[in-house]
């Protein structure tokens, strides 16, 4: 018979659950706010290096070096950042992620000349990279299994729609040349995201890892309420018992670690050479190539897909818990392959329709990827690497992600410049085709378990081997 506090504790059981999975999409929600500097610093620039340009009097190179030096800063720290976030904890690396975001956008908005400028773009890049080594980690840590898919995903969620209030301000302060506004703004978000944490809790399984078993449990009592907890930590500390001692960089290479090494690398590089930042960097421009003459028309259509972008993340975050990440990321690589083979076939008759078909072949790319390899690569690189070496893995996914992303975007324009839009478009539609093959014979299926089921699995597969 349970007893009369036993008793009131069930009667309050789904209250006590209910204001835990609040707390933990809270947290997931605040932690996403990374995301949103992500999404905003790497699109805001678009609009901002006209006037940086006219200011500083650049030359072609100059421009390139203050629109990739972000990405230069995100590939470093994104590698030294998990191991970071490993020593230091998931909580206490996103406030000084804060901080740093913080800082580089002033510095930004402050810049006295060209210099400084290039300094406080690599300070943000810096931020931007640990925010995406950290953020998804966390998430995936704090998330219950059968939720986690969709919470996780609220980092990409974040990134579409810091990108799409990137547009709206650049549009509001291209009129005023108002370019430290479009650059500084970022400081807000960076200010929220290290109030939230402060308030936040450190990740459970990260104090597990590092022996405070006891602060352990009582964080995932809050977090997950009136269901038995004792069950998960126990869970977590066989699979970190059977890890090992804390993980070294050659710990990578175990064949252990070595299937989820090339998940997640492989798949951080076809997200970035199947040619997404092309789009979210350069659509004004294969819109004005297409025959959209006028800037406003050519930025209102960017704007467009920048809408589809957050709609169609929100449409896969709805299905990943549902469906699971591997239906939804074939499904959406087939279609990323066959919207760039159009638009490749469209840009061989110039004139006509060009326009409209670019415009409508753009947004169903964009939301091919929206559905899948956007949101499933930054998921599963939080959810398939060992505890032990959880964040500088996954910072090495995120690195590969990085420098990908810099490599296709100072190419892009050559490229068209050399083999022609068609040819180009055909390049990344190849990449696509390769990226299926590779999702549909070495991705795993993630949905409903536990870290610790995945951890095994893999495990147990590259035992087999
Ligand atoms: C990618 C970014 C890209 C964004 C577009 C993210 O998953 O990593 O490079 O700009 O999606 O939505």
């Amino acid at each position: 018979m349970p007893s009369e506090a036993g008793k009131s504790l069930q009667h309050n059981a789904p209250l006590v659950e209910a204001a835990s999975s609040s707390f933990v999409i809270l947290a997931a929600i605040f932690a996403a706010v990374g995301g949103l500097l992500f999404g905003y610093d790497t699109a805001a620039i678009s609009g901002a290096i006209i006037f940086i340009k006219q200011q500083f009097s650049l030359s072609t190179f100059p421009e390139e070096l203050a629109v990739s030096m972000v990405l230069v800063g995100a590939a470093t720290a994104a590698l030294g950042g998990g191991r970071l976030s490993d020593y230091l904890g998931r909580r206490a690396t996103l406030i000084v992620t804060s901080v740093i975001f913080v800082a580089g956008a002033l510095i930004c908005a402050f810049a006295g000349s060209f210099n400084v400028l290039l300094v406080g773009r690599v300070i943000v890049g810096i931020g931007i990279g640990l925010a995406s080594t950290t953020v998804p980690v966390y998430i995936s840590e704090v998330a219950p299994p059968k939720a986690r898919g969709w919470q996780v995903s609220l980092f990409q969620l974040a990134i579409t729609i810091g990108i799409l209030v990137a547009y709206v301000v650049d549009y509001a302060f291209a009129p005023s040349g108002g370019w430290r506004w479009m650059l500084g703004l970022a400081a807000v978000p960076g200010l929220l995201l290290g109030l939230g944490m402060l308030y936040l809790p450190e990740s459970p399984r990260w104090l597990a890892g590092h022996g405070h078993n006891e602060k352990a449990l009582k964080i995932l009592s809050r977090i997950r309420g009136n269901s038995d907890v004792s069950v998960e930590l126990k869970e977590i500390q066989e699979s970190l018992a059977a890890s090992g001692q804390q993980g070294h960089w050659s710990d990578l290479f175990r064949p252990a670690v070595r299937p989820a090494l090339i998940v997640g690398i492989g798949l951080a590089v076809f997200q970035q050479i199947t040619g997404i930042n092309t789009v979210i960097y350069y659509a004004p421009t294969i819109l004005q190539r297409a025959g959209i003459s006028s800037a406003s028309g050519a930025i209102l259509a960017t704007a467009g897909i920048g809408v589809v972008n957050v709609l169609m993340t929100l449409v896969s975050m709805w299905l990943v818990d549902r469906m699971g990440r591997r239906p939804l990321l074939l499904t959406g690589t087939a279609g990323i392959a066959i919207t760039l083979g159009i638009l490749g076939f469209a840009f061989l008759r110039p004139g006509g329709a060009l326009a409209e078909v670019a415009v409508v072949t753009l947004m169903a790319y964009v939301a091919s990827f929206a559905i899948s390899l956007g949101p499933i690569f930054w998921l599963l690189i939080s959810e398939i690497y060992p505890l032990r070496i959880r964040g500088f893995a996954e910072g090495t996914a995120a690195a590969a992600n990085w420098s990908a992303n810099l490599v296709v975007s100072l190419t892009f324009l050559t490229l068209v410049e050399s083999l022609g839009p068609t040819r180009t478009f055909w390049l990344y539609a190849l990449f696509a085709i390769a990226a299926w093959i590779f999702s549909y014979y070495l991705v795993p299926e993630t949905k409903g378990r536990t870290l610790e089921e995945i951890e095994r699995s893999l495990h147990g597969k590259a035992t087999a081997s």
